[in-house]
């Protein structure tokens, strides 16, 4: 008869099994320790790799502590994490650029403070901030750059207007913006994009090609001008509504100029220099490519009856309503300073109801409207 025999190990071959057994759990445990541990970082918003980094630094615990923090996620995320700048980086605010890490820790490393790394980096681009790392630490930053329009690119030209007038940090940013330091016509920006907002002054330039894709003619009897005005589509529905608003009230509104070519523009500088001169020009004649007249977004007004239109009933009329139709008058009399120009009564820009609107409660120009607003 076979026996049976129980297999049975002897205990000295048991206790390796139990130290592999031991391990494996171990390591299960670690492994689903992690995975949770990333879990829990992503679903803060960490990304996968910003996850890993965290716990591999040993920040888990420094990080759930936080609420989601877009700048702690790209400096896990960055080769230039620097572990004495992680409260730093809690504290900054995020900026979508390429070095921003980089750029963070070499403008800590000259001193700046978390507020003014803030605002460097929000003021400016990857390029300009990447450049502006490079130089020694500047004065005036929280000044000039808590400017919510302040461009990081233009700091100089800020502390030099600044040395020069001594003005508060707000109009210094704003009359720099607006080329106030630059003389008129030398170095104009030359306008690339164009959009129904274009602003043209005479730091602004059309490039003498350019012709508004949208042009239509202005019906016949509103034109008080030999020939045809031509004007942008939106620009002529918003004038034949203010017109037959005004009409209602017994105002009677002509258009005497509107889109102007390159050519046409030349031609009026021409003719007025002839017949009054220089200074008469440079006071209310744009040079060729300066003019609004170019963008089709302009219309010089006029009354029926009255040929001065300063002294109609159409002028005080447009000066209480046209805004509620997207216009505003262009160069006013308290403005002449900023836009350049002598008052001219007749001059209204389109701009849209709601610009207009802001315009006219805010007495202000659409030059600084524009650098305020739209210049970015
Ligand atoms: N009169 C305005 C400034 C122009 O010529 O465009
Ligand atoms: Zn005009």
């Amino acid at each position: 008869m076979v026996q049976k025999r129980k297999l049975k190990l002897k205990s000295s071959a048991r206790k390796p099994l139990i130290i592999v057994s031991a391990v494996i759990l171990v390591i299960i445990i670690i492994v689903c320790f992690y995975f949770n541990r990333v879990g829990e970082l992503k679903s803060l918003g960490y990304s996968e790799t910003a996850a890993n980094s965290i716990i591999f630094k040993f920040k888990y615990s420094y990080i759930m502590g936080l609420p989601f923090n877009k700048t702690l996620n790209a400096a896990f995320e960055s080769d230039d994490y620097i572990e004495n700048n992680l409260d730093n980086y809690a504290k900054i605010d995020y900026e979508e650029q390429e070095h921003l890490i980089t750029n963070i820790n070499k403008l800590l490393d000259k001193g700046y403070s978390n507020n003014e790394v803030s605002l460097i980096i929000s003021r400016g681009d990857d390029e300009s901030v990447s450049e502006f790392v490079k130089r020694d630490k500047v004065k005036y930053i929280e000044e000039f750059l808590a400017v919510d329009y302040a461009k990081l690119e233009n700091y100089d030209r800020y502390l030099a207007y600044k040395e020069k007038e001594n003005d508060d940090a707000e109009t210094t940013v704003l009359y720099v913006n607006m080329d106030f330091d630059k003389e008129d016509y030398v170095d104009p920006l030359v306008i690339d994009e164009f959009d129904d907002y274009v602003l043209v002054n005479k730091h602004r330039q059309l490039s003498s090609e350019y012709v508004p894709d949208d042009l239509v003619t202005i019906d016949d009897e509103y034109v008080k001008a030999d020939g045809e005005i031509e004007i942008e589509r939106n620009v002529a529905k918003a004038f034949y509504d203010m017109a037959e608003a005004a009409a209602e009230d017994g105002m009677e509104l002509m258009v005497s100029s509107g889109y102007r070519s390159y050519e046409d523009q030349e031609e009026i500088t021409n003719t007025y220099l002839e017949l009054y001169g220089q200074n008469y020009v440079d006071n209310y004649v744009a040079k060729p490519g300066f003019s609004e007249h170019q963008t089709a977004m302009s219309l010089d007004i006029a009354s029926k009856t009255v040929d001065t239109f300063v002294n109609s009933d159409e002028y005080v009329w447009m000066m209480d309503n046209a805004y509620k139709y997207g216009f505003i008058l262009r160069y006013p009399k308290s403005k002449e300073d900023i836009t350049g120009y002598k008052c001219e009564a007749w001059h209204y820009r389109y701009v849209g109801k709601e610009i207009a609107e802001y315009i006219h409660e805010n007495n202000i120009t659409y030059d600084e409207y524009y650098v305020m607003f739209l210049d970015n």
